[in-house]
């Protein structure tokens, strides 16, 4: 039995195989689906449930600490991994009432035709009484979904937040036992989901500050049992800072575009800029957009294929605008044949984000002196830049 403190317990599933969420985003280490019960001395409540490749886990789990009914579930959240086996639950605990808010409502209604008078829907900061156990409810919108919300125990001084502070990572550990690979694991799924809306978390971070929280108990990785160091990081990457770092996605054809990355990396490194460079063919694009959180500034290294960007370095481009990163500035490094919109096409593709363009360096065929002097003059801009916004001395 996994308990976090008496009467709380974790009954969701460790997903060890599964290696890619939603179709598009890697998980070299898997995930898990957290779910969690709460026995109050009155009440029971379910908060959330699993992916439904993984229900009979979860039901298995609910038996297992003895809870012989459930009179609430509580969701979070409405995307299918959290709330997808909500009917077959429902179907073992009929008279089992499901707590949400209005819009999650809404979205559970759409997703799995659920009925309407199955639910109670709750406000903000509302609470629920088990008895000798409060359910104080939390909207904490926009991680990753409009409707997302958290529970919080004030008897236990739990904050149950679902995807908020999640980690994609499989481990037997019920807590976090290394911080180090849950920070890595953490910062890839802000990355991934959670970056394009750092504005509205930073408010919610702020509501959170109003709690006094011992435990955090997220709905994939992990439970915090000492809070302090994920807080503090979701603090730091939705801050406007940003590091003295260049990310380089790039791609190469025929070894061009690939030798005037190589120079450009050294040239960067000449000038004490951390560098984190990327081939697009085989990256992770979790690792890279791990570097974009707090990188100042993006160069993609592209050769010109069919008049425009290769198609790897418009996927990155794509990505990086969908992400929303931070960086300040961005440039455009590559080769041609004969001609091409390459800077036109990647830059019009990142037209979320906030960024200074520095002047790209294209180069016809081979790079010879020339370009490498113009890439090491968009190296000493780039070093220039960082100064004057105060990111390097
Ligand atoms: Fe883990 Fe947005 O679901």
């Amino acid at each position: 039995m996994r308990t976090l403190r008496p009467n709380v317990y974790s009954v969701g599933a460790i997903d060890w195989d599964t290696r890619l969420f939603d179709r598009l985003i890697p998980l070299p280490d898997g995930t898990s689906y957290n779910a969690y019960v709460v026995k109050g001395s009155e009440k029971t409540a379910l908060l959330d449930t699993v992916d439904p490749t993984m229900t009979a886990v979860l039901l298995n789990n609910i038996v297992k600490i003895g809870a012989d009914k459930l009179d609430y579930i509580i969701a979070h959240h409405g995307e299918q991994d959290h709330s997808g086996s909500l009917s077959d639950v429902l179907l073992m605990y009929p008279d089992a009432k499901i707590v949400t808010n209005s819009r999650c409502k809404e979205m559970l209604i759409d997703l799995l035709d659920i009925e309407d008078d199955k639910f109670v829907t709750i406000d903000d900061g509302q609470t629920l009484s088990l008895g000798d156990k409060t359910l104080q409810f939390v909207y904490t919108p926009w991680v990753h979904w409009p409707e997302t919300m958290s529970t919080y125990v004030p008897e236990d001084k739990i904050l149950f937040s679902c995807d908020f502070f999640g980690a994609h990572l499989a481990t037997s550990s019920l807590f976090v036992d290394d911080e180090a690979t849950v920070y890595e694991a953490a910062k890839r799924y802000y990355a991934e989901i959670m970056m394009p809306f750092r504005k509205q978390i930073n408010a919610n971070l702020t509501k959170l500050a109003n709690l006094d929280i011992e435990m955090i108990g997220p709905s994939h990785g992990p439970v915090y049992d000492k809070p302090g160091f994920i807080i503090e990081a979701y603090r730091d990457w939705v801050s406007d800072s940003v590091r003295n770092k260049v990310v380089v996605p790039y791609v190469s054809m025929h070894g061009s575009t690939g030798e005037m990355v190589s120079h450009f990396v050294e040239a960067l490194m000449d000038r004490d800029i951390i560098v984190k460079q990327f081939e697009l063919s085989t990256v992770d694009i979790g690792k890279l957009a791990i570097e974009l959180v707090d990188a100042a500034t993006i160069v993609i290294g592209s050769p010109t294929v069919l008049a425009g960007a290769h198609p790897a370095a418009v996927y990155a481009a794509f990505m990086a605008n969908a992400i929303r990163p931070k960086a300040k500035f961005a440039s455009i490094i590559g080769s041609f044949g004969w001609g091409g919109k390459t800077v036109e096409q990647l830059t019009g593709l990142m037209s979320n984000l906030k960024i200074e363009l520095l002047e790209p360096v294209l180069v016809k065929g081979q790079p010879k002196e020339a370009a490498f002097v113009a890439i090491d003059r968009l190296a000493d801009e780039i070093l220039a830049k960082h100064k004057e916004a105060g990111i390097v001395n």
